[in-house]
């Protein structure tokens, strides 16, 4: 699992222990539709998605990676993938991870800077950290199909 991802979980489990500490809440329990209505529904996806395009359009690390991609469908995809991950009633039908990301020359470091792209678009959406990391604790998985390729960083 990336270090990035790790950290970022790392810092809301203590976030929410401490939290949880002071209002005896039952951080940790939430099911999985619980995650989609702290996620916005449908509506809040589809705005989180905007933002995190956007904040991967303007990241000047990884950018140039989405240059000939349709951003239409890409984000549709996208929309589709977390909604169905976080427990809301949506089908993904794209391409296997594998499948979309061959050939591309993605490496760790590439995955964490879209990762923190990602995690920024979360906080700017205030989502709770309890469902942002469900939803990273999801995508953390998926780096052994994605990454392909060696960076100076390894
Ligand atoms: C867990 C992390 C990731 C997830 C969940 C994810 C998800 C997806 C999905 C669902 C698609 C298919 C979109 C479509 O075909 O319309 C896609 C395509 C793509 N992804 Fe990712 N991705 C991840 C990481 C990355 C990273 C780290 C990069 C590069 C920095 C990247 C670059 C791309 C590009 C360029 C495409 C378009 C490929 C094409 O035009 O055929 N992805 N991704």
């Amino acid at each position: 699992m990336s270090s990035k991802l790790l950290a970022a979980l790392r810092k809301g489990a203590i976030l929410g222990a401490s939290v949880c500490a002071l209002t005896l809440c039952t951080w940790g329990t939430a099911n999985a539709s619980d995650y989609y209505d702290q996620f916005g529904g449908k509506a809040g996806i589809t705005a989180l998605i905007n933002t995190f395009v956007g904040n991967v359009a303007n990241d000047p690390h990884i950018n140039y990676y989405f240059a000939h991609t349709n951003i239409k469908a890409l984000k549709y995809n996208l929309v589709q993938q977390v909604c169905m991950a976080v427990g809301g009633p949506c089908k993904y039908t794209g391409p296997s991870m594998t499948d979309a990301h061959r050939g591309l020359q993605i490496t760790t470091a590439a995955f964490n800077y879209l990762a923190q792209d990602m995690i920024d678009a979360m906080d700017a959406h205030r989502i709770p950290i309890g469902a942002q990391n469900y939803l990273l604790s999801l995508l953390a998985p998926m780096e052994p199909e994605i990454v392909t390729a060696n960076g100076p960083l390894g």
